[in-house]
C-alpha cells in the first residue's frame, strides 16, 4: 500500500506485517497480521512520528520519499520505544541523522539501552507544543498506555491524535486504512480486543487515566500504530476500550467462558454437559479446547465474561499442564475477581482440582462449585454436569 494521506498534509507511511508470526514472540498474527502505523507530517518542518519493526525498512523509506526527502525531515517523534515502533530506528539514523529524535525522558535512557543513541535527542514534556508551520504537535505523556515511557502526539490544526499502541488493534490493512472504508469493522473491532488483552489490559488503570487526560480535546482522527485509522467514528474505538479497560476493576459482562482439556475426552463429555446446562438458563457461553486454541484467543473470553469454568482432568497428580499454562496467563495480565468452578475426571489419586483451587484463590477468582469423577462420566455424573452448568449459570444473574 503506497502512503496514503489521512488529512491536508498528513500522510500514513506505514507498512503491514502478514509475514510475522507471533507479535511480542507471544501472540499468533500468522492470519490476521498487523500494521506498523507511522506518519509524515509535512509542514515547513517535517516530522515523522513513530517507525516500524525492523521489517521492510525499503519499502517504510520508500513511503517517507513519496512525501518528503529524507534529508528534508526535521523530527522525528518516538512515542514509544518498543521495537516494533522502532526497529528501523538504526536504518533511518543513517540516512537521516540530521533529524532531531523527540521523545520522553524515560524513552531517552531506552534510546542509549536499546540503539546506543545519545546525539541529537530532544526531551519533550507532557503538554509541550512543537511549530511545524501550519502544523503544531502538542505531547501528551500517557505512562504504561504500554510502557512507562509512552506518550501520544496531538496535531491541534487538523486534530489528529496519534495515539501510539493505545487504540490499536491486530490485523493489516485490508486495502484501506479508515474505518468508514473498511468491509470487515467486526473483524478489526474483534481482533482490537485481542490486542487489548493480549497487550494492553494489564495496564488497564493507566489506559482509563489517558482517556479520562484526553477528555476535552477535539479529535477528528485517532491514527494508532497498530489497526484501523479512525476518520468517521473516532469515538467508537475510545468508547471500546474505556468499556474493556473498566473490565478490570468492574463488572464484566454476563457470560461463561468454558475452559476444557480432555485426554480421552471423558473431560469432555462432561463439559458438553455442563454448556447445556449453562444455554438452559439461557446464559451466553464461549468454549475453548486448551489444549488446542492458543492462549492469545482464550483471553478476550475471559476478560469479558464475569463466569469461567474449568474443566480438566488430573495429570501426574496435577491440574492438566495447558490448563495450568491458561490460568498462568490469566493472573500474570492480572484478570481477577471473576466467579469460577472445576469439573475433571481423575484416575487415581486426583490432584487437579487442589492445584486449581490454589490457583483460583491467587487469581482473586471466587469459586462457586467443584465435582470430579473417577475415569469416565457415568449417567449420573453427566446429569450432574448439567445440573452443576445450570446452577453456575444463574449464580451470575
Ligand atoms: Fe506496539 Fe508496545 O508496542
Amino acid at each position: 500500500m503506497p502512503a496514503v494521506e489521512i488529512r491536508p498534509g498528513i500522510y500514513w507511511i506505514g507498512v503491514n506485517d502478514r509475514t510475522t508470526d507471533l507479535f511480542e514472540g507471544l501472540w499468533p498474527i500468522t492470519h490476521e497480521g498487523v500494521s506498523y502505523n507511522a506518519y509524515v507530517v509535512n509542514g515547513k518542518k517535517k516530522a515523522l512520528i513513530d517507525l516500524a519493526k525492523d521489517i521492510k525498512a525499503d519499502e517504510f523509506l520508500d513511503h517517507v520519499t513519496e512525501i518528503v526527502d529524507p534529508l528534508s525531515l526535521d523530527y522525528v517523534v518516538i512515542n514509544h520505544m518498543e521495537p516494533d515502533h522502532t526497529g528501523i530506528l538504526t536504518t533511518l539514523r543513517r540516512i537521516a541523522p540530521q533529524a532531531t529524535i523527540l521523545t520522553t525522558s524515560k524513552a531517552q535512557e531506552m534510546l542509549q539501552g536499546f540503539f546506543q543513541i545519545t546525539e541529537n535527542v530532544q526531551v519533550v514534556e507532557d503538554g509541550e507544543t512543537l511549530e511545524l508551520d501550519p502544523f503544531v504537535l502538542q505531547f501528551v505523556s500517557t505512562p504504561f498506555v504500554h510502557w512507562p515511557e509512552t506518550m501520544m502526539t496531538y496535531e491541534q490544526t487538523q486534530r489528529v491524535l496519534f495515539s501510539c499502541d493505545g487504540f490499536g488493534g491486530y490485523g493489516a490493512m485490508q486495502g484501506t486504512l479508515f474505518d468508514d472504508e473498511c468491509s470487515s469493522a467486526d473483524f478489526y473491532e474483534r481482533e482490537s480486543l485481542r490486542y487489548y488483552v493480549n497487550i494492553v489490559a494489564a495496564f488497564s488503570r493507566p489506559v482509563l487515566r489517558a482517556i479520562d487526560k484526553l477528555e476535552g480535546v477535539p479529535v477528528d482522527v485517532i491514527a494508532p500504530s497498530h489497526g484501523l485509522v479512525w476518520r468517521k467514528n473516532p469515538a467508537r474505538i475510545v468508547e471500546l476500550y474505556r468499556k474493556w479497560a473498566g473490565y478490570a476493576q468492574g463488572e464484566p459482562e454476563l457470560g461463561v467462558t468454558l475452559l476444557y482439556g480432555s485426554m480421552y475426552g471423558n473431560s469432555e463429555k462432561v463439559m458438553n454437559a455442563v454448556a447445556q446446562g449453562v444455554s438452559e438458563a439461557g446464559v451466553p457461553v464461549e468454549i475453548f479446547d486448551v489444549g488446542r486454541i492458543h492462549v492469545s484467543y482464550i483471553l478476550p473470553a475471559v476478560w469479558v465474561n464475569k463466569g469461567v469454568i474449568v474443566g480438566a482432568p488430573t495429570y501426574e497428580g496435577h491440574l492438566f499442564p495447558p490448563m495450568a499454562h491458561v490460568l498462568d496467563i490469566c493472573e500474570r495480565k492480572r484478570i481477577q475477581n471473576r466467579k469460577t468452578a472445576y469439573f475433571g475426571s481423575y484416575a487415581w489419586s486426583g490432584g487437579g482440582y487442589g492445584e486449581f483451587s490454589e490457583l483460583a484463590k491467587s487469581l482473586k477468582w471466587e469459586e462457586l462449585d467443584h465435582f470430579t469423577f473417577h475415569g469416565g462420566p457415568t449417567r449420573e455424573d453427566l446429569k450432574h454436569g448439567e445440573a452443576f452448568g445450570r446452577q453456575f449459570a444463574e449464580a451470575l444473574k
